[in-house]
């Protein structure tokens, strides 16, 4: 595949291809990481797809696209907060990886300046906070309006938010204060206020965060400014956005100003007088990562004297008198002792690796995602293997490489188990997928609840009353385990009315929507099963295409032949292509979902597909179709025939209706006529049901 080769190798083509790639990855990271707070990939992944892109964006400047990563900052604002434009746009930052980076950024300054060889370039280096940028305008001295970056364009309204904040003041001090000063800088949680605040989530059975700056995103961003009140958050000040007059004459002088003023300013940013001296601080700063009281991930220098910053400039939404120096992430060696499987909410098999705990960057690690099947084949990563761990400042830690020369005689490849260790039903892989899913759907305990809430949502069983957390405690309680227990809740009336909060009316209440549902259209019905990828939409053609709940399950049966007729049939409804129809299998395929199928089916009642519009005269006729058709597919005739309420048979019999026969027909038309079976041709077919 092309995405292995570096950029530098891929011909035009690889690169046109890649492109759209990269993009969509990176706009789908940039929404996980802004607006989700729910990153999936560690920083130095995220860099190093952007670097990629950049590159081949370099050597193909004609391929660039219009939704370019390059031309975004950041992903689009949120739902749920007014929006409003920036004064001056919130800029990114261009990166170094390497301290030459960060050397030829110095000569690439004095080359645009025109400088010779002995003027001072001097900088201010400040650590890269790892939180979230915000805007705070105040106007004669009070706070009046704060943003966040949103896509650097626009930001979101956070005022009251922001003003909870001990380091955002209400009121500036000193008389000296611009009529109009918005001030720009980093939202911030400590690792300390963190790792409390997760603890305290988790005894409360919430979702933890990531990582502090999730979990300052997530906490800055609440619709209820009182619950970011609570939230020990910091901001650290460090730049200008609007002002009115300009202050000082230096970056440096601006930042003894915010202090002046009342801000927090990071203590360790440093006035340095050239490359080599920012790069000690880099290095320095660096070797205290791991004790500092939050995350940072990089050093920013900023070129110092604000008119050269001024006549240097922005290009591509960065300025060019600043650079971002970011540190490796955070790596450590250790024994991978074993290889366990999670089972995730959906049925997707995770493979983790249970580490000798060991101290990275500051944080003990004794779990590790290997990601997928083919990442650990990639790696050749083996139990008793010493492994290098990574943990980015932000997700999941994750394995590296394998430290070969470790490695201990008599190691064995893994194996990926195609059982789920959950609940023992066959695992699939889907063509062109990394993940290995379990088929279990309605039995697999990992999967139950989710499939459960499924099953009476909306768009399903609709049962009112009974919610996503009552599913949940039901569960837990072991009061339904799967689908046909909640219509065998009435024999636990009893053990219902008992529980905390409930009381005889709500039982009843409950159990008469529960009754109410016994009977269910078929689409929906095959909705609720839940199988991966059949949604309302795919439901209603199943539904449409079979007809009743029999003939579905009897198809699906035969199907599983992939040379059967059967699963031409299914391949064939317009809509199904064979992904889904994997899924499909793979849900009947399972004994386990048969019998919890069946169990179900034992309660409710399934009401055959009814077409609304029954006008058509073909509705309910039995048709066969024979010979060659000329106007149209076979498919597409027998879909037709289908969606206007007919039913298309294979074999002329009693009940034939009707036989459509083209040039060729031979056995079929016999039979036909001998029966006294009406024969039309494909154009009076046609005809019949309205062209
Ligand atoms: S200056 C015009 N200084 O890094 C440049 N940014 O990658 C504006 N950041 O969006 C940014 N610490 O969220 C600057 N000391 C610092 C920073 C800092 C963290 C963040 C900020 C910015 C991002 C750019």
């Amino acid at each position: 595949m092309a995405g292995d080769k570096p950029a530098s190798a891929l011909t035009r083509a690889e690169a046109k291809k890649e492109l759209p790639r990269l993009a969509r990855a990176l706009a789908r990271h940039d929404t996980l990481y802004h607006q989700k707070d729910a990153p999936e990939i560690a920083d130095a992944e995220y860099d190093e797809l952007k670097r990629r892109n950049d590159e081949i964006e370099a050597r193909f400047p004609e391929l660039v696209r219009p939704d370019s990563p390059s031309r975004r900052v950041g992903a689009a604002p949120a739902e749920g907060f007014a929006k409003i434009a920036h004064a001056r746009p919130m800029l990114s930052l261009q990166n170094a990886f390497s301290e030459d980076d960060v050397r030829e950024f110095f000569e690439r300054v004095r080359r645009f300046l025109g400088l010779g060889a002995e003027s001072v370039i001097g900088c201010v280096a400040e650590p890269k906070i790892d939180g979230l940028s915000a805007a705070l305008r105040y106007e004669d001295g009070r706070f009046m309006l704060g943003l966040t970056r949103g896509d650097g364009e626009t930001g979101e309204v956070v005022t009251r938010n922001l003003a909870t904040l001990a380091d955002v003041p209400a009121e500036l001090n000193g008389k000296s204060v611009p009529r109009v000063l918005e001030v720009r800088g980093e939202v911030y949680m400590s690792r300390k206020d963190f790792a409390d605040l997760n603890k305290d989530r988790k005894a409360k059975d919430e979702p933890v965060f990531a990582n502090p700056r999730n979990a300052a995103a997530g906490s800055l961003r609440q619709l209820d400014p009182a619950i970011t009140r609570r939230r020990p958050l910091g901001f650290f000040a460090y730049a200008w956005g609007e002002i009115s007059e300009p202050q000082g004459a230096s970056q440096w002088e601006f930042l003894q100003r915010l202090k002046s003023w009342g801000f927090a300013v990071n203590p360790l940013a440093k006035r340095c007088e050239n490359a080599e001296e920012a790069l000690a601080l880099y290095r320095k700063v660096g070797e205290d990562r791991a004790t500092l009281a939050y995350d940072i991930d990089g050093v920013v220098y900023k070129i110092d004297r604000l008119d050269w910053q001024e006549r240097l400039g922005t290009v591509s939404r960065a300025p060019r008198w600043a650079i971002a120096h970011k540190y490796p992430a955070e790596r450590a060696q250790t024994t991978l002792n074993k290889i366990t499987i999670q089972v995730g909410r959906t049925g997707v098999l995770t493979p983790v690796a249970e580490l000798e705990p060991v101290n990275v960057g500051g944080v003990i690690v004794s779990r590790a995602t290997l990601h997928n099947e083919d990442e650990i084949a990639r790696k050749d990563v083996r139990v008793g293997d010493t492994v290098v761990i990574q943990r980015a400042g932000d997700v999941i830690p994750q394995v590296v490489s394998v430290v070969a020369d470790k490695r201990p005689a008599g190691t064995k490849a893994f194996k990926f188990p195609d059982i789920c260790p959950e609940c023992k039903s066959a695992v699939r892989r889907e063509e062109g997928e990394v993940a290995r899913r379990c088929t279990g759907g309605l039995v697999c305990p990992a999967q139950a609840v989710e499939r459960l809430k499924h099953f009476v949502s909306r768009g399903a069983f609709d049962i009112e009353g009974l919610g996503r957390k009552h599913i949940e405690t039901f569960h837990e309680d072991r009061l339904v385990a799967e689908p046909a227990d909640i219509f065998r809740l009435a024999a636990k009336s009893g053990e219902l009315a008992a529980r905390e909060g409930w009381g005889e009316q709500s039982v009843a209440n409950l159990l008469s929507s529960i009754e109410a549902r016994r009977k269910i259209a078929l689409e929906r019905f095959v909705f609720a099963l839940g199988i991966p990828q059949i949604g309302e939409a795919t439901a209603r053609l199943l539904a449409k295409h079979y007809g009743t709940l029999d003939a579905w399950r009897k198809a699906m049966t035969a199907a599983e032949d992939r040379e059967s007729e059967a699963y031409g049939e299914l391949v064939a409804i317009d809509g199904i292509g064979p992904s889904v129809a994997g899924d499909i299998l793979g849900f009947f395929a399972e004994e386990r979902n048969i019998a919890a199928l069946d169990a179900l089916v034992r309660e409710v009642t399934v009401e055959d597909f009814s077409q609304p519009d029954g006008g058509s005269p073909v509705a309910g006729k039995t048709v066969v179709f024979t010979g060659t058709l000329e106007r149209v597919t076979r498919n597409e005739a027998k879909a037709r025939a289908e969606a206007l309420g007919a039913k298309v048979a294979g074999s002329v019999s009693k009940k034939t209706d009707y036989l459509v026969a083209g040039p060729g027909a031979g056995s079929k038309l016999k039979a036909a006529k001998a029966s006294g079976v009406a024969v039309l041709t494909e154009d009076e077919w046609l005809a019949l049901i309205g062209g």
